[in-house]
């Protein structure tokens, strides 16, 4: 951990911003704001508050803001200098405080032209290496799934090494022609067996990912898979790759330096899989596929640093975020993806955003006076629909709902593509209409004025994924700016992972007692537990 003594960078205290407080005021003003009569009043509305870039036509004009809102949200973005938090962010100012790192992912989807340095070097030529190499190994695998050696590869990591590539192959899935990649993350042995159990050890290979490579559930599913390999015929040797920052501990497990690929400490977990985390990705979907993904991405690191603020999407949806947040107490986010194969985007967003900004210390080290990181939740359209939509129309909370949608077929069945984007439509629509109930029927009222933004895309490709990805990275890291927390540590994750490790001999034999006293509840669980394990 960095010196504590390290000084803060870029303190701002929402509770202090005039800015801020000039929103606050706003909203008393705002907070009947009828988003129906404003389209009414206004015939340009949905134009004015929609951006159009790259295909995409990002609409939140059903969100209930006005031109005076986004212009007082575009002055809360100047006070808190904003785009000097992107300069420094792309400079490779040591941002990530409590860990002492720069944050430099997107030096990982840079070409050859970029550079990004850290303490003065240039980090783009161990980049372009690593990728070259790991594109090569992608494609080789590709080759024996070719001559049928490798049917199957096992993606084995968790949170950062798990969430991002599962959901970009399951999202790039029309690309994919390479092995079937399957990914293993909990530690329920039920896991790692349900995936193992379908595959041939002589033709699978295993991917262990993980930037510590001393995570417990990777480690015990990597070794668990290990044996399973070597015990049905499998060669380690050629059927192994490694993916970590820590090459000494890839060695000591029995993988080669030709079959481990690096990375820096500059990389976070959950923004790793531009590198060679995403591995299983590019096996999946072929090197070219990969450079289009990081290509994607790299478009949007080129707009958050250069576009105009009125007209830059990374700082407008984490304006819009504030605004429905902080100011109008919405504290969660739904995302809805019309996309049967986008089905795991919201399990990624949740890390990416709720391990990046859900903290309550400031970067100065006091405590918060707001809140931060939104819960962020959500299930593919239309099976939502049947799910939880009913809360969203008629619960008593209002959660501001995502919906993504392609015009272009997401299948083969046009007809059906249709219909859901119909139903995206629809649902779009009815929060923000909502009906009058019948006379004497008010369940069936809905009272509309539901606040959504609309993200159409031209077409699910590894571009527009790696665009869609980008923007959430960069509109995370700008609410985590104005919120005055650290977005890139993730502390909260360590106390639980400890006390697992000093519960598991107590769970596992019948006289350890832990040196550590638990609670009663603990330990009343932890004795019906042992009974079971141990009887007599
Ligand atoms: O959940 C905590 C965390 O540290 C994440 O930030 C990270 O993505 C995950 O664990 C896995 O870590 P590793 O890649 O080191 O195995």
């Amino acid at each position: 951990m960095a010196d504590n003594a390290a000084a803060p960078w870029r303190p701002f205290r929402l509770s202090e911003s005039r800015a801020h407080s000039a929103l606050v005021e706003l909203s008393e003003s705002k907070a009947s704001l009828d988003v129906r009569t404003c389209f009414e009043s206004d015939p340009n509305r949905a134009e004015v508050l929609s951006r159009h870039w790259k295909g995409l036509l990002l609409d939140f004009s059903k969100q209930r803001l006005d031109a005076d809102v986004l212009e007082a949200l575009l002055e809360l973005a100047r006070e808190a200098d904003i785009q000097g938090a992107i300069e420094d962010l792309f400079a490779g100012v040591k941002i990530n405080t409590t860990e002492g790192r720069a944050v430099l992912h997107m030096a990982l989807r840079a070409n050859n032209t970029d550079d990004f340095q850290v303490d003065g070097q240039s980090v783009m030529p161990g980049v372009l290496k690593v990728r070259e190499r790991m594109l090569a190994f992608a494609e080789s695998i590709r080759d024996r799934h070719r001559q049928g050696q490798i049917t199957d590869v096992v993606n084995i990591g968790i949170g950062g090494s798990d969430l991002g590539p599962a959901m970009a192959v399951k999202a790039l899935r029309r690309f994919a022609d390479g092995p079937a990649c399957h990914f293993v993350s909990n530690v329920d042995g039920a896991h790692v067996e349900s995936v193992l159990s379908r595959l041939n050890p002589r033709t699978t290979l295993l991917v262990v990912v993980s930037k510590t490579f001393t995570t417990q559930e990777t480690m015990a599913n990597a070794r668990l898979a290990k044996q399973w390999l070597i015990q049905g015929g499998g060669n380690p040797a050629t059927h192994m790759a490694a993916v970590s920052t820590n090459l000494e501990a890839t060695g000591a497990f029995g993988i080669g330096p030709e079959a481990t690929f690096g990375f820096e400490d500059w990389v976070g977990g959950r923004y790793s899989m531009w590198g060679p985390v995403g591995l299983s990705i590019s096996i999946a979907i072929g090197a070219e596929n990969f450079q289009e993904f990081l290509s994607g991405a790299r478009e949007v690191d080129v707009h958050v640093q250069e576009a105009q603020p009125s007209e830059n999407l990374p700082l407008l949806l984490a304006l819009l975020g504030h605004w429905n947040q902080q100011v109008l107490g919405m504290s969660s986010h739904v995302v809805i993806p019309y996309a049967e194969d986008l089905s795991r985007l919201p399990a990624y967003l949740q890390q990416a955003d709720m391990e990046s900004n859900g903290k309550s210390i400031t970067r100065s080290g006091d405590r918060v006076g707001w809140s931060t990181g939104s819960v962020v939740w959500g299930e593919p359209g239309t099976n939502s629909q049947h799910a939880f939509f009913q809360l969203l129309h008629q619960g008593t909370e209002i959660h501001p709902v995502d919906f993504l949608a392609f015009v272009e077929p997401t299948s083969e069945h046009e007809g059906m593509h249709d219909m859901l984007l119909a139903n995206a439509l629809a649902q779009a629509e009815a929060l923000l209409v909502g009906q009058k109930p019948p006379k004497g029927q008010p369940h069936r009222g809905f009272e509309g004025n539901r606040p959504s933004t609309f993200w159409l895309f031209d077409a699910l490709n590894p571009r527009t994924l790696g665009r869609l990805v980008a923007m959430h990275e960069h509109r995370i890291f700008i609410q985590g700016v104005l919120w005055g927390i650290s977005s890139f540590d993730q502390w909260g994750v360590e106390l639980g992972k400890a006390m697992a490790n000093v519960l598991l001999p107590d769970v596992q034999h019948a006289g350890h007692v832990s040196d550590l006293p638990h609670d009663a509840s603990t330990s009343q669980l932890l004795k019906v537990i042992k009974m079971a394990k141990h009887p007599g």
